[in-house]
């Protein structure tokens, strides 16, 4: 089969990694893709923004199967686009992906299907939002409801700073996102994500993973998209993950389809592990990244066929086997991220990391200039390491990342640290 994969980051170059194992697979391609994958497809100069181009590329190459990574061209409607033109694609759907796309949406399905979820409103003006926070105290948790490149999500602490966050995004501080919000209790615990598959009937579990948000060591400093993961996360049980499958994904995907949406595609589950049990947090509609570089190196399945499954709605035929290995990657940035950073700086090491005992490196924001990789990107190489434990696995991983260097590149040093506290 010709596989046509969408996006450009690592978690699309472990995607790339995954596919390219598939007995199914005859020709990969990517758009736009990074100087890591162009060692597993063939790279199309098309950007991931270019609904059209995709299409007429699909169309023109006969792609048999599309694999759409990101949340934007999902939330966007890009499988609504190649699939109106007959090819095949991972989904959700466009409007199945208001899952990541509206969190009152979600909301709401939660408290209709009882899975559990903090106390929340939504809200269209400012006034009420104000008073509704203040009844529910200090800290509150105050979101744009659609898409903000994950920063629609405000934590205040006091009462004037809820009301500073609230009125930034009702004044458009994250665009259209925020033209509705969320004003939710704040939970306390820890966090872990949980990865679904869904064929718009049946579901089947992925695994569990646990990611570093804040771009500082000991969490602290901005948030990114994430610095670091591991899988599994040991904090999520066999029992736990028993309880995300029942209790939030299964009636999820049940409560779309009563509203006539087939949900194809991965759901991934943020959860709360609070006091009083495992509470949702988010959804996305995609793998997470850099969640998706730690689940893809423990799956000894075919990816490419558990995919096609979800879209063809054969998931009951497909069960997925695990290595009992962890796998943790360590996420190495440009100077400056979150924030501006340079570009173009030459990486070196790249070859000798890539040799040591369990390591895979992928790239997130490199390219290819006059023969060498340089950094292109805010969040540039994920160093990934299996290994028999978390112990483990994070040796190897630093071990690798110690090889690898250009000008101001930084990571954090404690990848793993709530698993090894344990
Ligand atoms: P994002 O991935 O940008 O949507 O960020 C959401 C993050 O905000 C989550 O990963 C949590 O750390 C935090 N968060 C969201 N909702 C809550 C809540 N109700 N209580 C505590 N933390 C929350
Ligand atoms: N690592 C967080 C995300 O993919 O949204």
């Amino acid at each position: 089969m010709k596989i046509l994969l969408v996006g450009s980051g690592g978690r699309e170059h472990a995607l790339a990694w995954a596919l390219a194992k598939s007995p199914l697979l005859s020709r990969l391609y990517a758009a736009p893709g990074n100087a890591g994958i162009a060692e597993f497809a063939e790279i199309v100069p098309i950007a991931a923004t270019d609904f059209e181009g995709l299409k007429n590329f699909a169309v023109t190459a006969g792609i048999d199967f599309a694999v759409i990574a990101a949340d934007a061209q999902l939330v966007g409607g890009l499988w609504d686009v190649l699939e109106g033109a007959g090819i095949r694609a991972l989904g959700p759907s466009k409007a199945a992906a208001v899952l990541e796309g509206s969190k009152g949406f979600v909301k709401d399905l939660c408290m209709e299907k009882g899975i559990p979820t903090a106390a929340y409103q939504r809200f269209r003006e400012p006034g009420a939002a104000k008073s509704y926070a203040a009844s529910l105290g200090f800290p509150v948790v105050i979101k744009a409801d659609g898409l903000a490149a994950g920063k629609g999500v405000i934590i205040a602490n006091s009462e004037s700073e809820s009301d500073k966050a609230i009125d930034f995004m009702f004044e458009g501080g994250f665009g259209d996102s925020g033209h509705e919000i969320v004003v939710e209790e704040f939970m306390a615990g820890e966090e872990a994500s949980f990865f679904a598959l869904s064929d718009g009937v049946n579901v089947i579990p992925l695994a569990g993973a646990q990611d570093h948000k804040r771009v500082g060591d000991g969490d602290t400093g901005p948030n990114t998209g994430g610095m670091g993961a591991y899988s599994p996360a040991p904090m999520l049980t066999p029992a736990l993950e028993r309880i995300a499958m029942e209790q939030f994904i299964k009636p999820t995907v049940a409560a779309f389809a009563e509203r006539g949406l087939a949900y194809m595609g991965v759901l991934y589950l943020g959860l709360m592990i609070t006091k009083a049990g495992p509470k949702l947090v988010e959804y996305n509609c995609r793998f997470g990244d850099p969640e998706a570089q730690v689940l893809l190196p423990r799956l000894k399945s075919d990816l490419l066929a558990a995919l096609l499954a979800a879209r063809g709605g054969t998931l009951d035929k497909i069960s997925l086997q695990w290595t009992d290995e962890v796998a943790l990657t360590v996420v190495m940035a440009s100077g400056g991220y979150p924030g501006s950073y340079e570009k173009g700086n030459v990486i070196s090491g790249l070859e000798e990391a890539a040799s040591l005992p369990g390591i895979t490196v992928f790239h997130a924001g490199t390219e290819k200039r006059d023969g060498k990789i340089v950094a292109v990107g805010g969040r540039v190489l994920d160093i990934t390491a299996t290994g028999k434990d978390v112990a483990q696995a994070r040796t190897r991983a630093y071990a690798a990342v110690d090889r690898i260097s250009w000008k101001d590149c930084f990571w954090r040093t404690d990848i793993g640290w709530r698993a090894l506290a344990r």
